[in-house]
């Protein structure tokens, strides 16, 4: 997506600030798998995603309002019913919106670096939250994370792995490219480029493989 203009309408704006989660089968007005995607940026992968997968009902955070409504916009233009887009930072958001266990799939691709060491808290990868997000996720559930800078990788393998989700590649192993993947906005230019890209699929286990 070229730099959208900004769009009038917020997106999102009914499901932002609530203090408890709604009932999501009403929002969507049918049950469907939950999946979350943190960060959507231009909306690449969402859109596509939803496009392959109408039976998921699929919730994007982007707080950049140009790509949060541009996404939205499109979606509707579209028809796919199944995507929501909240232009809200998703860190805030999350832990009032969904249930523990109600989530099946969490994507997280080329989330910000933050290069400065002052701005590291930012991230979207740290400990507290990422155990949230375990606690979000339903048995079986998975976790979708790319990104292009190698260290920050497996930094954020760690945290995810210590909060609780098992590598099925083993422990910190990257997972190699599947064609059959929808690939991000900036994942196209790498896919061009032949830039590395860090990829990994982490699941929540069960409670009796947790035992
Ligand atoms: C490098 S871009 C990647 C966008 C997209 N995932 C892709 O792969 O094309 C990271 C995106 O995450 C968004 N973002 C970063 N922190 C966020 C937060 N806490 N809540 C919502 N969006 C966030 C940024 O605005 C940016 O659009």
């Amino acid at each position: 997506m070229s730099r959208p203009s900004l769009r009038p309408e917020p997106a999102g704006q009914d499901l932002t600030g609530l203090a408890a989660p709604p009932d999501w089968t009403a929002v969507f007005g049918r049950p469907g798998p939950l999946e979350l995607e943190i960060g959507s940026g231009a909306g690449g992968f969402a859109l596509e995603y939803v496009r392959r997968h109408p039976e998921v009902n699929y919730v994007a955070f982007e707080w950049r309002k140009k790509y949060a409504r541009e996404t939205l916009f499109r979606a509707q233009a579209r028809g796919y019913g199944n995507l929501r887009v909240l232009e809200a930072d998703a860190r805030f958001e999350i832990p009032r919106l969904f249930e523990p266990g109600s989530v099946a799939a969490i994507h997280l691709q080329f989330p910000d670096p933050w290069w400065k060491r002052a701005h590291l808290k930012r991230a979207v990868v740290q400990p507290d939250f990422s155990q949230l997000l375990f606690g979000l996720l339903e048995p079986g559930g998975r976790f979708d994370l790319r990104t292009d800078v190698e260290d920050r990788a497996r930094r954020m393998l760690e945290i995810l792995e210590a909060a609780g989700l098992v590598n099925p590649l083993g422990p910190l192993a990257f997972h190699p490219f599947d064609p059959d993947e929808v690939p991000s906005t900036r994942e196209r230019r790498y896919l061009v480029s032949g830039q590395p890209v860090y990829r990994a699929r982490l699941v929540k286990p069960s409670s009796e493989e947790r035992r």
